[in-house]
């Protein structure tokens, strides 16, 4: 009775039926913070016997056949990292069943923001599934072997606000007293963690036929004018990789505590308003999570293990977007950042080499807290590193041929060395793949980030030109007072709206012991809830000035979502920080 587990953070075991198609039914209510109704789930083939669920902090209200006959049903002991297993024994010939549940107010997936913590000063509602959140939002095998489409999703929510879904819109019905319900389906078949929602006052701007950005009324005309090159970054990521396969391409714009950069939730990419600069200099988050529409979204990674496949290739083909939108200076510049963001990483992580790996085992281990660049960086380094060996024109061609045969599918770093080696025969080999697959670090002879513009920016030699020039700087300047601030005069870094540059020149200030720096982190800390400027930053910090870290943090944690909160108590935990 021992079974190997497939996906190291799933209960779903592969020898029971899989399921194909889920409704849901769910309404929210924001008194409670709670959602409450009933998922369907319909499977690939009539089962039988035992199936097991992944749950996290869900109350079962009754589990039945999709006719209504009451089914028999356990909810386990939860596990710390995997959640609860619900273990449901099928009758012979079953196609689906039903659970009515309701979602717990510390729900992983959710964040209920009060009024004060949005734009427009309303309530606002919003899921991020992403690694292993989705099962606190509904039972549900919560693997990305098993894809799933969507039958039809209702929210039923108050009707001076709206749901938006990563889906496809089908209306909006009377409620009665004072609400309203959305209503979608997703025809495409997805990973769970895909599965997406937000609920707010949203507005929406056209951009082109087929991509529009949705925000707060006080931040909409801002987004729009940031992401008005969307269009042209879809139509070059078509040129380089295939048809755009998901219909409609979306942006919502999320409130400040959104922790991620950007989730490549499907037609409907989530963004932090932390992108809004001001000045289009951080739209490679776009590029980036419109690239996962085909790597990652199409082509998925078939567990945790395997994210390298999701995130590295996404980096990979961002900068291919960037190159062709901007030049090829552009994209290596972007290039070099990457790499001074992976040299941190492998910094942090140097005394767990295992997870420097592309491929981990991360059996025991909670994603998030494995949570790094390395996939990121090092995986664009390998891709980057397979190009030169095949050639640029063979390997766009292989790109091509790969999500060709995986499309729509969930796939391991042992399928995609398979795919390679028939098309590309020798090349993975001769680019000592295995080394950077299977070894920790960066391999001897990885490609480096090259151009003229680049050696002259960190020489000293010109000035920067845009902001993306000046980051290149400040990534090479040394964390010394005087020199600081000569920059900061020069170029009002202490004063610039971009978090990119900003928590960078932070960084540089705490190192450099300013006493002005505490402040400084404090104004950044408090603005954003994105978990790429919160963790360096409080490690930072931590390290200088522990009380300062645990007095910012007590001000600003009410404005970050669940899962910052989990990374920075441990962060402030192991630098000694904690109360
Ligand atoms: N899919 C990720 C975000 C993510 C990863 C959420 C793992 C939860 C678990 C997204 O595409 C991403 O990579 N975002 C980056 C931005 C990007 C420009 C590198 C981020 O949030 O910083
Ligand atoms: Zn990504």
């Amino acid at each position: 009775m021992c079974r190997v587990r497939l996906d190291p953070h799933s209960y779903a075991d592969d020898e029971q039926p899989q399921t194909r198609a889920i409704d849901l039914a769910l309404r929210a209510d924001f008194q409670k913070r709670t959602l409450e109704g009933e998922i369907a789930l319909h499977f690939r083939e009539a089962g039988a016997g035992i199936i097991d669920f992944d749950t996290r902090e869900l109350r079962i209200d009754a589990v039945t056949a999709l006719d209504g006959a009451p089914l028999a049903y356990e909810l386990q002991a939860p596990d710390s990292i995997l959640g609860a297993r619900l273990r449901v024994t099928l009758p012979a010939g079953a196609r689906g069943l039903r659970i009515r549940y309701g979602t717990s107010p510390s729900a992983s997936a959710l964040q209920w923001l009060e009024p004060s913590q949005t734009a427009g000063k309303e309530p606002f509602l919003f899921s991020q599934c992403q690694p292993i959140h989705a099962r606190s939002l509904a039972p549900l095998q919560d693997t990305p072997r098993i894809r799933i489409t969507v039958g039809t999703a209702r929210f039923k929510v108050p009707s001076r606000l709206r749901t938006l879904m990563a889906a496809a819109a089908k209306g909006r019905e009377d409620g009665g007293g004072g609400e309203a319900v959305d209503v979608f389906e997703m025809p495409q078949p997805i990973p769970s963690y895909l599965l997406a929602f937000a609920v707010g006052d949203l507005e929406r701007r056209e951009l082109s036929h087929r991509t529009a950005v949705w925000a707060e009324r006080p931040v909409v005309d801002a987004a729009a004018y940031e992401f008005a090159e969307t269009e042209a970054m879809i139509r070059a990521a078509e040129a380089l990789f295939g048809p755009y396969e998901w219909d409609r391409y979306d942006v919502l714009v999320m409130p400040p505590s959104f922790p991620f950069g950007g989730m490549e939730n499907p037609r409907l990419t989530f963004v932090t308003p932390s992108v809004l600069a001001g000045d289009r200099s951080l739209v490679s988050v776009i590029a980036h999570e419109a690239a996962h529409a085909w790597t990652g979204n199409l082509v998925t990674n078939a567990n945790l293990n395997h994210f390298w496949l999701n995130e590295g290739f996404t980096v990979y083909a961002e900068r291919r977007i960037l190159e062709a939108l901007e030049g090829r200076d552009s994209a290596e510049l972007h290039a070099a950042s990457g790499r001074h963001d992976l040299a941190a990483a492998l910094d942090r992580l140097a005394a767990r080499p295992k997870l420097t790996c592309l491929r981990t085992d991360l059996r025991g281990i909670d994603p998030d807290e494995a949570y790094s660049s390395v996939p990121y960086e090092k995986g664009y380094l390998l891709l980057r590193k397979l190009e030169e060996t095949a050639g640029r024109p063979a390997w766009d061609a292989f790109m091509r041929s790969y999500l060709g045969r995986f499309r729509f599918q969930s796939i391991t770093t042992d399928r995609f060395l398979e795919f390679l080696e028939a098309q590309l025969p020798g090349v993975a080999a001769k680019a000592g793949t295995l080394a950077y697959i299977d070894g920790p670090g960066v391999p001897a002879g990885a490609p480096e980030p090259r151009s003229t513009r680049l050696d002259q920016l960190r020489l000293g030699e010109v000035e920067p030109r845009n902001p993306t020039e000046l980051l290149v700087v400040l990534q090479s300047t040394p964390p010394d007072a005087e020199k600081l601030r000569a920059l900061d005069a020069r170029w009002g870094l202490s004063q610039r709206r971009s978090l990119e540059l900003r928590h960078n020149f932070v960084l540089l200030q705490i190192r450099a012991g300013m006493p002005d720096a505490v402040d400084a982190a404090r104004r950044v800390l408090l603005e954003t809830g994105r978990m790429r400027y919160l963790r360096p930053i409080y490690t930072a910090l931590a390290r200088r000035d522990p009380a300062a870290a645990r007095r910012i943090y007590q001000e600003a944690r009410a404005g970050y979502h669940n899962i910052a909160r989990t990374v920075v108590e441990a962060v402030l935990k192991e630098q000694g920080a904690e109360r």
